[in-house]
């Protein structure tokens, strides 16, 4: 079972011609190549790490967000927002959660539909492995694979000193998040290499820095968490935010970055749900002598309150503030536009939008058009999903269909 620079799980001889090469044994390529060895596919798997699943394994706060009950299309960013739709109505939520109880791992939902474990991440990694397994599907880690070719009998993809060869292959190396866990940008070289089109790649889901100014400004706030509505131009998440030393974070603030360009701006609303202004003319009746801070700490975090109340340069007590006066503290809270500087970049996006242009892939079976026998699945492909546990389900529907037809 081990060979120098790599562990084997399935056949118990090294095997270098197979039907089907997955590279990547991260979500999207166990699936896929699950679903190919139970068609009865031979099907080699080639990780450059010493682990599958590594963002498996981190997902989720180590509890792995592994699906989202409500996931559907409109869940996903893609130049050609109908093509995930074959796929994911091939595999859905039900199907996932399906093999995950017949596993017996325990999960519950979070909140907005969203599923983890009650456990941990590794349970799935370990439900993939065994389904891997009874697939007869073989693991090669600690595989770095040095170059990639046609051949007459498909494709030979060279890891140094050996070589495996297969009539399809199926990349599914990731995006170009978090380089510190291996992710490599493989999967875009790979597609140009054979002529494929790649649209342009940027960090999604991450949180958005601020310039030096507004940052010193809002440095009393970080740690600071709030109910809020963040909209960019018509689209608005309901989440929360957060404000950090280096700016703003919080899943609100994830989710609107992929739609978020350099440059634009962003509308915050704190406290969406309640009429801020209505509630400090009620304050201002109930009680002329309390300040504002207090009258707004009732319903903001009260160092925000401070903080608003102070930028608003608002002084005496809410008895001497004029409606107006109050309804633009109002304002401050739930209509700011702010411009964000930048984003944290890879280093910590979850996600990467872009990649392989889904216009080159047969949305049945993510094969290539122009090249036969090659497939692309997962984060590499030019879809990418909102925040909780849509990236896993479009990582497993496009697995499962590539593991169709492959
Ligand atoms: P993935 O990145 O999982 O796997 C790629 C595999 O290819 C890896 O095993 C890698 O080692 C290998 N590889 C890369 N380059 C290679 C090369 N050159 N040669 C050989 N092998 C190579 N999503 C979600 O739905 N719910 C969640 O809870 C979370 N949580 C989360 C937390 C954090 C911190 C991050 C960074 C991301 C998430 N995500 C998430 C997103 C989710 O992890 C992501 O969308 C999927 O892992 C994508 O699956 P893939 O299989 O496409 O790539």
């Amino acid at each position: 079972m081990e060979k120098e620079g790599a562990v084997l799980i399935g056949e118990t001889s090294l095997q270098r011609k197979s039907d089907v090469i997955v590279i990547g044994a991260g979500a999207a390529g166990m699936m896929a190549a699950i679903r190919a060895g139970k068609r009865g596919r031979s099907v080699v798997v080639l990780d450059h790490a010493r682990a599958p699943g590594e963002k498996i394994r981190i997902s989720g706060g180590g509890r792995c967000n592994f699906t989202n009950i409500h996931a559907g299309p409109k869940n996903f960013l893609s130049a050609n927002p109908h093509f995930c739709k074959s796929a994911l109505a091939r595999f859905t939520p039900a199907d996932f959660i399906a093999m995950v109880d017949r596993h017996g791992i325990a999960w519950h939902e979070k909140t907005l539909g969203q599923l983890f474990c009650d456990d941990s991440a590794k349970d799935v990694i370990r439900m993939l492995l065994t389904e891997m397994r009874e697939a007869g599907a073989q693991l090669h880690l600690g595989t770095e694979i040095t170059a990639v070719e046609k051949v007459e009998a498909g494709f030979r993809v060279s890891t140094g000193d050996d070589a495996f060869e297969a009539s399809a292959l199926v990349v599914a190396t990731g995006g170009k998040s978090i380089p510190k866990m291996g992710a490599t940008g493989f999967a875009y070289r790979l597609a140009e290499q054979f002529g494929l089109p790649v649209l342009e790649t940027r960090p999604g889901l991450v949180p958005l820095t601020l310039d030096p100014g507004l940052l010193e400004a809002i440095a009393p706030l970080a740690g600071i968490s709030a109910p809020a509505e963040i909209r960019h131009g018509r689209t608005a998440f309901r989440e929360a935010l957060l404000f950090t030393h280096r700016g703003l974070s919080g899943p609100a603030i994830l989710q609107i970055s992929s739609y978020w360009r350099e440059g634009d701006e962003i509308v915050v609303s704190i406290e969406p749900d309640i009429d801020i202004g209505a509630h400090l003319k009620t304050a201002k009746q109930l009680n002329g002598r309390q300040s504002p801070q207090t009258a707004l700490g009732d319903i903001l975090p009260k160092r925000l309150a401070q903080f608003l109340v102070e930028r608003e340069k608002i002084a005496g007590n809410m008895a001497d503030l004029p409606d107006k006066a109050l309804l633009r503290l109002a304002a401050a809270a739930q209509s700011f536009t702010v411009k964000p500087s930048g984003s944290e970049g890879y280093r910590t996006a979850e996600v990467t939008l872009g990649g392989i242009d889904t216009a080159a892939l047969d949305s049945r079976s993510m094969e290539a058009k122009a090249v036969p026998g090659l497939y692309f699945i997962g984060e590499c492909v030019d879809v990418t999903g909102w925040l909780g546990g849509y990236n896993f389900q479009w990582a497993w529907a496009s697995g499962f269909a590539a593991g169709e037809y492959a």
